[in-house]
């Protein structure tokens, strides 16, 4: 332990309240185009299907980026190969990013009818830690039974005693009737305060990225209005700068608080910008579904007639059989039929609706899936760790 330097860690209470920015502030412009964004519809040119399909990547890729990554590019390769295969597994690092994309899907069908309190939050660190040994928690669901720290930070969490009334706290917090303006404000104050608190033995992490990503369904960015999140990007792509923020903010100060609140809301403002971009259909099938179906080609994951079958779907987003006609000259229907049948068969088409016999591309658990998973990540759309 020679020229160690033992940090001083100490807890320190600060106030848990309301900041208003300076009117002139850079945060007061990210709130309110965020405000404008959130109460738009997006009307977007996607068809639904797609728009399901990638909103569900999406939440693949949220649960990639929470879940701490080594060596990430693998860990994605090998999850998606998991999800293609639907192979059961042992493997930690992939259990934990199953169990975040649940605890995804779980918040996506309750946060309607339900508010974020004491026994939202257990469900989540329940679902985050399940089957987990390494990154699991002693108390799964329950909040701590001991004093803990938090690697390389100045901040000494509270002690367990005060624990349960610190969280009670930041529920009414958030859960008060304010005007809507300070939403999003809170989302970030709540986040940091939650991390502050540090209310589990483990997961803390994941939960509150989870919080955040609740909050802000909540308050009005999801899919009835067309729109597709994926915050665990601000906070994971970059680690060292999200920890940063957050030490800056344990000083509890106000312009510590107000820059941990900017920090926050660039980096949604950001995210919801670039994958707006994926629901304008133009930029969607021209670089990432078109490539897509030329990587699988390539591969020879797929033959060239079922290449052109496929790029005529993704130009129409909706075909029928007779719109398969030109390519296929000297055809009867009944051959054209049997090939879309297997298409269907191999996942690659699906029928738009129930019985219909209009078709939609279909991409996900299938061979396709890899060529889409490597144009996101051409175009900058996948988690990638900048610490590493
Ligand atoms: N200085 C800090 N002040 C408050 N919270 C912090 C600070 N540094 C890190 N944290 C929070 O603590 C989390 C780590 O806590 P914990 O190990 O319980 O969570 P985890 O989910 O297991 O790990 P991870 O977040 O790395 O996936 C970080 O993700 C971050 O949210
Ligand atoms: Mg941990």
């Amino acid at each position: 332990m020679l020229n160690v330097k033992i940090m001083d860690v100490k807890f320190k209470h600060s106030d848990l309240k309301l900041i208003n920015p300076p009117f002139e502030s850079k945060l007061a412009d990210f709130i309110i185009e965020l405000d404008y964004l959130r109460k738009k519809p997006l009307g977007g040119t996607t068809h639904p299907s797609t728009f399901f399909q990638l909103k569900k990547i999406f939440h693949t890729l949220e649960s990639i980026g929470s879940a701490r990554i080594e060596g990430n590019r693998t860990t994605i390769a090998e999850f998606i190969e998991t999800k293609i295969e639907k192979k059961e597994t042992k493997d930690e690092k992939i259990i934990e990013i199953q169990n975040m994309e649940k605890a995804l899907a779980f918040i996506d069908e309750n946060i309607d009818k339900t508010i974020i309190n004491r026994m939202f939050v257990s469900e989540l660190h329940k679902q985050v830690v399940k089957n987990l040994i390494k990154e699991g928690s002693k108390n799964p669901g329950d909040f701590r039974k001991e004093n803990v720290r938090i690697t390389k930070s100045n901040h000494l969490p509270p002690d367990m005693s005060q624990v349960p009334a610190y969280m009670d706290e930041l529920f009414a917090f958030i859960n008060k009737e304010n005007s809507s303006k300070y939403d999003l404000l809170k989302t970030a104050l709540a986040h940091h305060r939650f991390a502050w608190i540090h209310p589990f033995d483990n997961g803390n992490g994941r939960t509150v990225r989870l919080f955040t990503y609740a909050m802000l369904v909540k308050q009005g960015f999801n899919i009835h209005i067309g729109r597709i999140i994926n915050p665990t990007a601000i906070f994971c792509n970059n680690r060292d700068k999200y920890y940063k923020f957050l030490s800056k903010a344990d000083t509890g100060m106000e312009v510590d608080l107000l820059s941990w609140c900017e920090y926050v809301l660039e980096g949604l403002k950001n995210e919801i910008d670039k994958i707006d971009k994926l629901l304008d259909y133009n930029y969607l099938s021209k670089n990432i579904l078109l490539p897509a179906i030329d990587f699988s080609l390539e591969r020879k994951l797929i033959i060239p007639q079922e290449e052109k079958i496929l790029k005529i779907v993704i130009k129409k987003q909706v075909i029928q059989a007779g719109d398969l006609k030109n390519i296929f000259p000297g055809k009867i229907p009944a051959e054209i039929s049997r090939t879309i049948r297997k298409l269907k068969d191999k996942n690659m088409l699906m029928p738009e609706k129930e019985k219909s016999r209009k078709y939609v591309l279909h991409f996900e658990n299938n061979y396709l899936l890899r060529g889409i998973i490597e144009m996101l990540d051409k175009n900058n759309f996948l988690p990638v760790s900048k610490d590493k």
